[in-house]
């Protein structure tokens, strides 16, 4: 059967089949090709995009400017203090009136109901460029980084190293599940998943032949694994007060070489970033300041030694944002 994606919103990957996501992986690395033989793609020549950010961002932003620039459209820039949204007008009337202007909406904030009521009112595709309960542009750069490396997705053995109930692990869950692979939650008990996600997460396994395990044994986790992903301790939105106590619980779990020597030989580290994996950045000195007497925090989720080692991938991974990025638009909107 063809692929039609034509219309859709893109919000979580629940909502897509294995061969859409898999579509959506190879149209990214059509992109990839595009742009790296310099062969002009404009194909969305006439079309205009709205980015929405309620929460800072680097690569999601650039990705769509640069990608919807690409593509032929136009792109206009939302930041948090510029719109009326949420402030003074619902999300539900900013979506109608938004979808009167323009092809297709970006939005990234807190709630994902938001970007769901974007997609129900504003009549044109809607694309989640992260909520706190998910960040599914994150995962077709991911896998097609896996992809390139391994050239398959089936079977491979990933494993989340830390909060494994962010964001960018719930969506890895539901993606390793949807592809096939067998995903490994690995951090302590009260930061796994829902129960609700879990579950959902087993049902897609099993029509794929991927299994989920958590565990808190790090030794046991990464065993042999084939992919090291881990993320910041503190995700975007949660208050400062949540570092001490996340910290103590996510410290066993920080990504070092000897996590590394356990799993595969050919084991790709993986960080959707931004990453404290040094001390040069403000939030990482005034974490360090507070708490760098207990904890060796040059360094948090992984240290400089695994970051830019050879077996990290972490600027293959930013750089897929934008292809992939370009080929969930393309396929949404053609
Ligand atoms: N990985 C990611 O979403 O990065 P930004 O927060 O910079 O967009
Ligand atoms: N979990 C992180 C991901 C950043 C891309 C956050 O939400 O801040």
């Amino acid at each position: 059967m063809p692929i039609n994606l034509l219309g859709r919103s893109f919000l979580t990957l629940s909502d897509y089949t294995p061969e859409e996501i898999q579509y959506l992986i190879n149209l990214g690395a059509e992109f990839k090709r595009l742009k790296m033989t310099h062969t002009p793609h404009n194909y969305l020549e006439g079309k205009q995009i709205v980015l929405l950010f309620e929460k800072t961002s680097t690569r999601t932003r650039c990705s769509f400017e640069v990608a919807g620039r690409e593509l032929g459209m136009g792109v206009t820039y939302l930041d948090p203090g510029s719109s009326q949204m949420g402030k003074k007008e619902s999300i539900a009337d900013t979506a109608k009136v938004l979808g009167r202007f323009y092809d297709g909406i970006e939005y990234r904030g807190f709630d994902q109901r938001n970007v769901e009521i974007l997609a129900e009112e504003s009549g044109v595709p809607v694309w989640n460029g992260l909520t706190d309960d998910f960040h599914p542009t994150q995962m077709i750069a991911d896998m097609l980084t896996v992809q390139e490396n391994f050239g398959h997705l089936k079977g491979i053995k990933f494993v989340f190293m830390g909060d494994c109930r962010n964001n960018v692990s719930n969506s890895l869950l539901i993606t390793c599940a949807k592809l096939g692979m067998h995903f490994v939650g690995c951090g302590p008990k009260e930061l796994w998943p829902k129960e609700e996600l879990q579950e959902k997460a087993k049902a897609f396994a099993e029509e794929t032949g991927a299994t989920i395990t958590f565990t808190e044994d790090v030794e046991e986790g990464t065993k042999d694994a084939d992919v090291i992903y881990t993320d910041i301790w503190v995700s975007m939105g949660e208050p400062d007060e949540v570092w001490e106590q996340r910290i103590q619980q996510l410290y066993p779990y920080k990504v070092t070489q000897k996590v590394i020597d356990n799993a595969s030989d050919d084991v790709i580290f993986m960080h959707c970033l931004p990453s404290f994996h040094d001390l040069e950045t403000t939030i990482g000195k005034e974490v360090n300041e507070k708490f760098g007497d207990k904890y060796d925090l040059n360094g948090m989720e992984v240290n400089d030694e695994v970051f830019l080692g050879k077996h990290s991938r972490v600027f293959d991974e930013a750089e897929n944002r934008m292809h992939t990025i370009k080929a969930v638009m393309y396929a949404t909107l053609k």
